[in-house]
Parts: structure tokens; C-alpha cells; sequence
């Protein structure tokens, strides 16, 4: 049997990755998967359990030991927590302020590649992330790395309703020890500062399609 495609979406916050990488996976018929929304559930679940966000310790054991199974949800893979998908709890503000120390711990790390990985159980991916083309799938032909300038991203955000320190944000993802942010090996880096998503989207999608044809 076939080795299902998986495409690798990576870049800044608000850099328009999820929009991208849904209108990529839609395009193409493939299933989408935000794997930001697995690290944000788990920083929520520490929140809950009360884990002292300065214990990597506790936060790797509970991170082993919490029932999180994925899930096909229309196209989206997700990861319940015991059975529970918690789609609003995961963009609060204490749940995002949480999640770049969940995100650095190395066991989370880990634990987040194998059940990372095991989504092509289902099919062919789009997956969207900080590491996905230079940790997660760093076999697969098909990386982008999604960029725009810092004024540009600070008004998407605004424009959201999130007033979010961005650079700082990318300084703690790119800086981390553990699988930081950055541009993957062979990665198309686009910058959309001047881009719609809709532009953005077709030139992902028109070049998927050339590479897939020629590739057979
Ligand atoms: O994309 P997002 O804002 O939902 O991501 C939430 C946090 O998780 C952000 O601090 C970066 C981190 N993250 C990560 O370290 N690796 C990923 N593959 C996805 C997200």
C-alpha cells in the first residue's frame, strides 16, 4: 500500500497557517490536523489538574499518562482528552499563556511526535505546526514554512480580537531547546505579508497538484 502524503505547514504565529492548511487539505481531500491544538490541550489539562507549569517533571508524567486518542472529526484529526475535544477551553487567554511552557518540556515533545506521527494512520495530511517538516515528518517532500513582517501578523491578530505580544511568542518558539521553530530542510518559505489566503492557498495547492501529477 501507498505511504499516505503527508504536507508540512510550519511558520510564525499568525502567520495564516491554519487558514492555509485547511483550505489546502479541502483543495486536495486531504484530512487537516492543527497539531498547536494538541499542545494547547495539554496545557490545558495541566491547568485543570493544577500542575505547576515550572515542573517539567510533572507536566511530562502527566503527559504520559493522560487519555488523549485522536480522533477523525469531518476531516479534522483531533485529540480527545477522555473523550472530551475542548475547543474553546484551548483559546483562552490562561490556556495560551500556558502553552509555550507545555510545548518546551522534551517529554512532551516525544509524546507529542508518536501521536503526531500516527495520524497518517488515517490518510493523507495537511499538518500544520512549528516543527512539523524538520522533527515530525522530516521525510516528507512536501514542506512550506509560512512567513509575513510583525506589523503584518500584529494586525491580523488584532483583527481577530487577540492582542498578543508576537515576538515574543516567536523568540520562545524559535529559542527553545526542544524542536524549536524554524525553517526545514528543503521547506518552500513563502511570505504573505502582501498575500490574501486565498493566494496563498492557490499557490500551495497549484504546485501540490504539478508535483503530484508529475510525481504520478
Ligand atoms: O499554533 P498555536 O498558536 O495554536 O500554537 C500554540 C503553541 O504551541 C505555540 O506556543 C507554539 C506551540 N507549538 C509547537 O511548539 N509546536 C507545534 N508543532 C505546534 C505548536
Amino acid at each position: 500500500m501507498r505511504e499516505p502524503i503527508v504536507i508540512a505547514l510550519d511558520g510564525t504565529s499568525a502567520s495564516g497557517k491554519s487558514t492555509n492548511a485547511k483550505l489546502v487539505a479541502k483543495a486536495l481531500g486531504y484530512l487537516y490536523v492543527d497539531t498547536g491544538a494538541m499542545y494547547r490541550s495539554l496545557a490545558w489539562h495541566c491547568l485543570e489538574k493544577r500542575v505547576a507549569l515550572d515542573n517539567e517533571k510533572a507536566i511530562a508524567s502527566l503527559c504520559r499518562r493522560w487519555k488523549a486518542a485522536l480522533r477523525n472529526d469531518d476531516g479534522h484529526i483531533r485529540l480527545y482528552v477522555d473523550g472530551y475535544f475542548p475547543e474553546k477551553e484551548i483559546r483562552t487567554s490562561e490556556t495560551s499563556a500556558a502553552v509555550p511552557t507545555v510545548a518546551a518540556v522534551p517529554g512532551v515533545r516525544k509524546w507529542m511526535k508518536i501521536k503526531q506521527r500516527d495520524c497518517a494512520q488515517f490518510g493523507n495530511l495537511v499538518m500544520e505546526g512549528r516543527d512539523i517538516g524538520s522533527n515530525i515528518f522530516p521525510e516528507t517532500d512536501f514542506k512550506y514554512y509560512l512567513n509575513a513582517s510583525l506589523d503584518e501578523r500584529a494586525k491580523r491578530r488584532a483583527a481577530d480580537g487577540v492582542d498578543e505580544n508576537l515576538a515574543e511568542r516567536d523568540k520562545r518558539d524559535s529559542q527553545r531547546a526542544a524542536a524549536p521553530l524554524m525553517i526545514a530542510l528543503g521547506a518552500r518559505v513563502i511570505d504573505n505579508s502582501a498575500m490574501t489566503a486565498e493566494e496563498t492557498s492557490t499557490l500551495i495547492i497549484n504546485e501540490m497538484r504539478e508535483r503530484l501529477e508529475a510525481a504520478g
